[in-house]
């Protein structure tokens, strides 16, 4: 495994999202306002060769699972071939594409990324009510996502494989009656359901007493289906699984608010705009973009990486800090040690 993508705590960043647009064409309550986010100036972002340059070399490096993110990734026009060409790295050592979409626009495209080599989907979807839709997302456009939920379901019979997860961001009075409906979805289908707590963040008008605690959701999901079990969760994973006894799917929580999962974290994130990331909360950043604009071979991108990840202890100690604040939370303390060895 290469050295730069090591931290000092030997956890392998194997794992790499890349965001494809800030743009996005839902405007949820709790994530944008009306008119929408300020877009960066299109030169600034980064090009499908750029994007496919950076993806080449993180995968010969050891990445071994992409994850394409947004705002909505569907929203990018070409997102069809640049899938193809990340899809081409496969015999390179990519052994997951996957995609973190509202589903609005994706199930017309969803043919074509099986083609490409799409072996996950992970749906934002926050109700099971057209109406409650509209009024969460501020558009409207319910049909068409159970519609991309259906074809996955479609071409999955048909063999494809796609590994399906549904992300319910919950927030009390407003989507809490739906926790059992969601809860059911996962009877008789393969799926994982996954709640999240609503983090309340900087600049966001609803309010810390809107966040349902991961405790919270386990007491309503309990009181209702007595035999809820918990599941072995993967080494990386940032939620937490459960399910109810018989059922096929299973049950996440994503507890961002209450027990962060920054010790465990194996991931690295590329922004639209080409920067580097190691933490969502952090403030470390490496402008790959132009390093790769200046340059003609690999060989700098991968120092800048490596400088990157040097700096990853502050900055997940950092993170660690930043993330508890919205509720002035002390950070959990074991994790902090983990963390800081
Ligand atoms: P898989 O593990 O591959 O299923 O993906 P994921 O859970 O990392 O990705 P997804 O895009 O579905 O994100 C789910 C939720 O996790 C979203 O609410 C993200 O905001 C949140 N999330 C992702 N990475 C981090 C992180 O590093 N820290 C925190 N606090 N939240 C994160
Ligand atoms: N709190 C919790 N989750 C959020 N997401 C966006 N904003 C917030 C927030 N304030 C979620 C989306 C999607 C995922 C990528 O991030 O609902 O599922
Ligand atoms: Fe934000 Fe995702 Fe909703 Fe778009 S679909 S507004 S990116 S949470």
């Amino acid at each position: 495994f290469s050295d730069f993508l090591t931290d000092t705590f030997h956890r392998q960043h194997d794992y790499l999202r890349i965001s494809l647009t800030e743009k996005c064409n839902l405007r949820c309550i709790y994530c944008m306002p009306e008119e929408g986010v300020p877009q960066s100036p299109h030169r600034e972002l980064l090009t499908t060769p750029e994007i496919i340059m950076l993806s080449s070399i993180f995968v010969s490096q050891g990445v071994n699972k992409i994850r394409l993110t947004g705002g909505e990734p569907t929203v990018r026009r070409d997102i069809l071939p640049l899938m193809q060409q990340i899809g081409a790295l496969r015999p390179y050592g990519l052994r997951e594409l996957c995609l973190t979409t509202n589903g609005l626009a994706l199930h017309r495209k969803l043919e074509g990324m099986v083609e490409a080599g799409l072996t996950g989907v992970n749906l934002s979807l926050d109700t099971l009510d057209p109406w409650q839709f509209q009024i969460m997302t501020r558009r409207k456009g319910f049909d068409a996502v159970m519609k991309s939920i259906d074809t996955i379901f479609e071409l999955n019979r048909h063999g494809a494989g796609i590994k399906l997860k549904i992300n319910a961001v919950v927030m009390r009075g407003i989507n809490d009656r739906e926790i059992i409906p969601f809860v059911e979805m996962t009877r008789e289908k393969n799926i994982e359901v996954r709640f999240i707590e609503y983090m309340p963040f900087d600049g966001n008008k609803w309010n810390e007493g809107k966040m349902l605690s991961y405790s919270e959701m386990l007491d309503v999901i309990r009181d209702k289906y007595p035999s809820l079990e918990k599941v072995r969760d993967h080494e990386n994973d940032t939620s937490k699984t459960w399910k109810i006894t018989g059922f096929v799917g299973k049950i996440g929580f994503i507890t961002s608010m209450t027990h962060n999962f920054c010790g465990t974290c194996n991931r690295l994130r590329i922004t639209s705009d080409g920067n580097l990331k190691v933490c969502l909360f952090g403030n470390t950043e490496v402008s790959l973009r132009d390093i790769l604009r200046k340059s003609n071979n690999d060989e700098p991108i991968e120092e800048a990486a490596f400088e990157a990840m040097k700096k990853i202890e502050m900055d997940r100690r950092q993170g660690l800090a930043d993330a508890s604040k919205p509720l002035g939370l002390a950070p959990n303390e074991q994790e902090l040690l983990d963390v800081i060895g």
